[in-house]
């Protein structure tokens, strides 16, 4: 109850107008946590709903060591980022699509999971009780980390009996280190992301933790991420660690398709609306390593990731330099900027 008076005197009044921005150095803001004032947090009900949830000051969570998360890793994240437009209204990028994948992703990993509305309100509680966090305009944004875990308590191999949706939030700017430098990728040719079947087209925590070491090898190597093949044949390229990617080819624009390997970006989706409707043609299809070679441009899109320009891919060790015309990524990123600008509070 106290967390939720302090988000009305947040919203509230024209003090919104000189309110005060949280003490961090904007300038310098990269990709780490920053801890923030309030997380919001609801648990499944015995029936699936979830209750209607809460704010509380961030900090650590208790869970029971039964609990699904902890031993059968059931869980989902989501990404997304609040900015803070020119006009002072905190704006949400495509909110519905997130609280939609997690459903459909709470489907597959045999989970209950909010209904959009309340995924949605969840987000929305967290952001307006931490707008001191949400960056000046141009700074950067507050990166949300909306959570679904099985919190309830099993010790057999089973679905949980309780689940838990909490979102935090942390203010950040650019994800990789190269800034908005061009990524140099490397082509990672035994450890696959996923595979069909698997969990790869859907933000299961599970994902991130067998790629880890495979990361940790490429960046102690200098390169910025990883290019991920295909588990079938090691012939075509998914994605990179948390991004999509695209290649550029005159008027054309390639991307792997999303059949359950790969995650359906909301960045990807974005990408491919705005680029048609500038009038490129967008091929969605199997993108064989090979063609990487042929492209004008490559980037990489993701929420964390923005729209990053790829500058060299390395594969069974050559280093392939990429052209950086930069104009077709630059293009698009500023049409995401637009439709960012053009949202709802
Ligand atoms: N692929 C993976 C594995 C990711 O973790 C992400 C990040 O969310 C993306 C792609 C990009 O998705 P989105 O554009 O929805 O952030
Ligand atoms: C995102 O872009 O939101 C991601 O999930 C990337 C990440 C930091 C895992």
């Amino acid at each position: 109850k106290a967390a939720a008076s302090v988000v009305e005197e947040h919203v509230s009044g024209a003090e919104r107008e000189d309110e005060e921005y949280a003490d961090v150095d904007w300038d310098n803001l990269g990709f780490s946590l920053v801890r923030t004032d309030f997380m919001f947090a609801t648990k499944s009900c015995r029936d699936g709903n979830f209750e209607q949830g809460y704010l509380s000051r961030y900090g650590n969570i208790e869970l029971n060591p039964a609990a699904g998360i902890l031993n059968y890793g059931q869980g989902l994240i989501e990404g997304m980022k609040a900015y803070r437009g020119e006009d002072g209204r905190v704006l949400l990028f495509r909110p519905e699509l997130n609280a939609m994948r997690m459903k459909i992703g709470a489907e597959r990993m045999c989970m209950h999971s909010p209904s959009v509305h309340q995924f949605i309100e969840g987000v929305k509680q967290t952001v307006l009780a931490n707008r001191r966090w949400v960056p000046p305009p141009g700074k950067g944004s507050l990166y949300l980390r909306p959570l679904l875990f099985g919190s309830g308590a099993s010790l057999g191999v089973a679905a949980a009996s309780e689940y838990t949706f909490l979102v935090f939030g942390s203010p950040v700017q650019n994800y990789f280190k190269e800034g908005t430098a061009a990524l140099n990728l490397y082509v990672e040719e035994v450890i696959p992301r996923a595979y069909l079947g698997g969990t790869g087209g859907v933000k299961a925590i599970s994902n991130y933790g067998p790629v880890l070491e495979v990361m940790r090898r490429a960046k102690s190597r200098g390169f910025s991420d990883v290019l991920y093949l295909d588990a079938d044949t090691g012939k075509n390229i998914e994605e990179v660690s948390a991004a999509n990617i695209f290649l550029v080819k005159g008027n054309t624009i390639v991307t792997p398709a999303t059949s359950g390997t790969i995650l359906g970006g909301i960045t990807r989706k974005s990408i491919i609306e705005i680029a048609l409707d500038l009038g490129y043609k967008v091929e969605e299809r199997s993108v064989p390593v090979e063609e990487l070679k042929e492209a004008e441009e490559v980037f990489c899109t993701g929420t964390a990731a923005g729209v990053a320009s790829v500058g060299s891919i390395t594969f069974k060790n050559t280093r392939s330099l990429l052209p950086l015309w930069i104009h077709v990524y630059i293009c698009l990123e500023f049409y995401i900027y637009l439709l960012i600008n053009n949202l709802q509070d």
